[in-house]
């Protein structure tokens, strides 16, 4: 296997990923451009998540050719922040404590909203600002690609749409190369510039989105790639 670090965006090529004789990744080829936003759908076990693991650096892939921009952080499902430290040393987790890196801590959590917050402790926020301290603290990293495993699946459905916008607006800003894993297919065409279908360990559909933002689930071309999209998915019309 061959990994190696790009100053932007995400080149992967027939990356194969096996466990315990099972093959889960079987030659998955998707590129994410320097500042592009992916989405990547796939059925419950279809090795969504092993691939951003591997993009992530946190597993390795038995083949294929691997290469992303060091500058990486992911966000996952659940906040997992540090009950014993209060909300800017989850932020700084591992990195040192200086003035400047202070101010980055109280900068970043200003952006997703929890400007004030430095000191409270994990377990007094909520579920949807415990999840915007995560985002915080990848932001706080200046990643050039961002990792999104499920970040929203926990939270109450206006919590969701809130951050889902709050997301998009800190890519705009930001840039990062963003791959989004996510089971909603409305959130994926909300925020993505293409969005791919993971099936049978390799990309089985891709597509780009055309359509301008905000999108509007109204128009008849939202719809047909929604159809699309659960077609691939293997989820028919519900009669
Ligand atoms: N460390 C591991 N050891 C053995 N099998 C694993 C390991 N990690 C993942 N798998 C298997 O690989 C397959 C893909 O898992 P993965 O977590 O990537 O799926 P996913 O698409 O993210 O699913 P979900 O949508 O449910 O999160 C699953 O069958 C899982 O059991
Ligand atoms: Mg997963």
């Amino acid at each position: 296997m061959m990994v190696s670090t790009l100053d932007t965006g995400v080149h992967t090529d027939g990356v194969v990923k096996t466990f315990d004789g099972r093959t889960v990744l079987d030659g998955v080829s998707l590129d994410v451009g320097a500042g592009e936003f992916v989405a990547l759908l796939g059925a419950s076990g279809s090795g969504k998540t092993t691939f951003l693991r591997v993009l992530a650096g946190l597993e390795d892939a038995d083949g294929g050719v691997v290469e992303t921009p060091g500058a990486r952080t992911v966000v996952f499902q659940e906040p997992r922040l540090v009950a014993s430290k209060r909300v800017r040393d989850n932020v700084l987790l591992g990195q040192r404590r200086t003035r400047a890196t202070k101010d980055a801590a109280s900068s970043a959590l200003h952006e997703v909203g929890l400007a004030g917050r430095e000191r409270s402790w994990p377990t007094t926020l909520s579920g949807g600002e415990a999840q915007r301290v995560a985002l915080a603290r990848a932001l706080v990293r200046k990643p050039r690609l961002l990792l999104l495993d499920e970040p929203f699946a926990a939270l109450d459905a206006l919590t969701r749409l809130r951050m889902q916008a709050l997301v998009a607006r800190l890519c705009r800003r930001h840039r990062p190369s963003v791959l989004l894993v996510t089971h909603d297919i409305d959130e994926a065409i909300l925020l993505a510039d293409r969005v791919a279908v993971l099936k049978d360990g390799r990309i089985t559909l891709l597509r780009t989105l055309e359509q301008s933002r905000p999108r509007d689930p109204a128009t008849t071309e939202y719809q047909q790639l929604r159809r699309a999209l659960l077609a691939e998915l293997g989820v028919g019309a519900v009669a």
